[in-house]
Formats: structure tokens, C-alpha cells, sequence
């Protein structure tokens, strides 16, 4: 009997696995990254880093909503099983939690994501409890938070002082209270990511909050080693920035020598054997699809 399409994972499938295996997430903004990654992830994240890593801003302030709405669909094109979690960016939920609502439901309905994440902490929760109620799933974000580098005065790592955690502490209770399923914790002392994840009954997903959370993310080109500067707090599992560097090296040297196209990437007349000896081989091996080898870690 066939099994059909897998059962997309849920919103409440990762709040049910609060204290369990940790939860593995990395962010994903087109179809193609998606499709490799699904397989492999509980949820893909369409941040708004995008605005950053994909498109050259120097902050996800100017992000508008509508990049994010295109980028979630090729993302939930891309993916079958992984859940799709899509950001509000900076300026699309922050004025009340009506116009939070009528942005979120339009990236739900858009994109067909699973989940919305929005940062703040206890200035959030009524939008969180609103949004919660009406049907849409709401990640939270806490401790550092990008969208407010412009006061926060740059990206800075939170609660490395004691007096800091009471606040923060509030922010993590305040969105669990309000339904929150999941709340990531970005930029945050180990110390205080793990009193956080005790304290609270959802799910804390860490960058650069240590493994005491119940899950991670990271921005997918900066552990790939595709990121020109990356915080302390990434591990590069790869360098395709190499890679990449590489391999268009050795394209233009030999574009430029003429040595490619080589004749098993050239088409010669039907029935004719005139375009070099090769061909005929080159022919039958370009007919059939290439199956990419799995790249591993260093
Ligand atoms: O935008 C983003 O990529 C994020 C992650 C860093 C959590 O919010």
C-alpha cells in the first residue's frame, strides 16, 4: 500500500518535545536548501537574517514583509516534512495585535507555513496570546534580539550580568503564559538559557545559548562557512565558501585554456560522428541523470 506524502511535523509535535532528544533546526531560504535539509531538521526557519545574509542589509530592520512571503513559500515548496516556521519582520506586528494578526494570517495563507515567530518578550505577550487563540502558532524570540539593534545599541549577548536575568527571565515566562510553543533564546549566557529552560514549560531553542536548551538553530550559510564573519557561538561544519571559490576558479581557467565545454558536454548533429570520438559516449552519459555524491563535514 503506498505510504503517501509524510505527515508534515506540527507546532504542537515540538512543544510535546520539551525535555526530550533536542530539537534540530537551521534556517532555510530557498527551495533548494530547504529540500536538502528536510530530511534532517524538526523545523526550518525562514528568518528574516535573510535581509542580512541573502540580500546585503546590514541589519533585518528593512526587511519588508513581502520578501519574507516569497522566500517561505520557496521554502515550503522545497520542504515535505520539516515544519516551516516563517518571521515577522521588523515593523509588520509590533503596532497592535490586529495588525499582527492580518500579517500573520497572510503569511500563513501565502506560504502555507506552520508557524510565525515574532521577537519580545513580555511587551509581546498580549499580541502572542491573540494571535495563540486565533489559530496561528507563534514562536517566540528572546534575549538577543536583532529586530531591535538600533536600541539595544548593536548585537549584544544578554544576561552576562546577574541583574540582567530578572527581566529576561520575565520576557521567557511571559510568552509561555501566553502560548507560546516554542521560544528561541539568541545571545544568552549559559547560566541563564539553563535556569530559562528549566523554569518554563516550552520548548527553548538556543543560538549562542549553549546546549542546555532543549534545541538549536543556526543561520544555515554560517555553519556552512559561507558567511564572511561569524559570532563566537558558530561552529563552521563546512567551508563551501572554499569550495565555491574553488570550483569557479578552476571554471574560468578552463573556459578560458577552451578546454570546457569538453565533448561529453556538447551536442553533435543527430547521426553524425564528426564532433570528436568521445562524443557518442559523452552522448549516452549525459542522457542519464547524475546523481550527486553526499558532501560530508570537515
Ligand atoms: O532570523 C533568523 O535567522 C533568526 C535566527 C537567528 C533565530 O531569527
Amino acid at each position: 500500500m503506498p505510504l503517501g506524502p509524510p505527515k508534515r511535523i506540527t507546532a504542537p509535535d515540538i512543544a510535546a518535545r520539551k525535555g526530550g532528544e533536542p530539537i534540530v533546526s537551521l534556517t532555510a531560504y530557498h527551495a533548494h536548501t530547504a529540500r536538502l535539509l528536510d530530511e534532517h531538521m524538526d523545523f526550518l526557519l525562514v528568518g528574516d537574517s535573510l535581509g542580512m545574509v541573502m540580500h546585503g542589509y546590514d541589519s533585518t530592520v528593512p526587511v519588508p514583509l513581502e520578501l519574507m512571503i516569497m522566500h517561505g513559500q520557496a521554502v515550503v515548496r522545497g520542504a515535505k516534512r520539516a515544519l516551516v516556521v516563517v518571521d515577522m519582520p521588523f515593523g509588520s506586528y509590533e503596532e497592535s495585535p490586529s495588525q499582527a494578526f492580518r500579517n500573520a494570517a497572510r503569511v500563513m495563507k501565502e506560504t502555507g507555513c506552520g508557524a510565525i515567530k515574532l521577537e519580545g518578550g513580555v511587551r509581546m505577550s498580549e499580541t502572542i496570546r491573540f494571535l495563540s487563540e486565533r489559530g496561528i502558532p507563534v514562536m517566540a524570540h528572546i534575549g538577543l534580539t536583532p529586530q531591535s539593534i538600533n536600541s539595544m545599541g548593536g548585537f549584544k549577548t544578554q544576561g552576562r550580568e546577574r541583574a540582567e536575568w530578572e527581566a529576561i527571565e520575565a520576557d521567557a515566562k511571559a510568552v509561555a503564559e501566553a502560548g507560546a510553543f516554542a521560544v528561541v533564546l539568541e545571545g544568552m549566557a549559559e547560566l541563564l538559557a539553563a535556569r530559562i529552560t528549566k523554569q518554563i514549560p516550552i520548548p527553548t531553542i538556543g543560538i549562542g545559548a549553549s546546549a542546555e536548551c532543549d534545541g538549536q538553530i543556526l543561520v544555515l550559510e554560517d555553519m556552512l562557512g559561507l558567511s564572511p564573519w561569524v559570532p563566537k557561538f558558530v561552529k563552521e561544519f563546512a567551508n563551501l565558501a572554499g569550495a565555491i571559490e574553488g570550483a569557479v576558479e578552476t571554471y574560468a581557467k578552463e573556459v578560458r585554456a577552451r578546454s570546457f565545454p569538453a565533448p561529453q558536454h556538447t551536442y553533435a548533429m543527430k547521426g553524425e560522428k564528426s564532433a570528436g570520438k568521445d562524443t557518442e559516449r559523452a552522448q549516452r552519459s549525459t542522457s542519464q541523470a547524475t546523481k550527486r555524491p553526499k558532501m560530508t563535514g570537515s
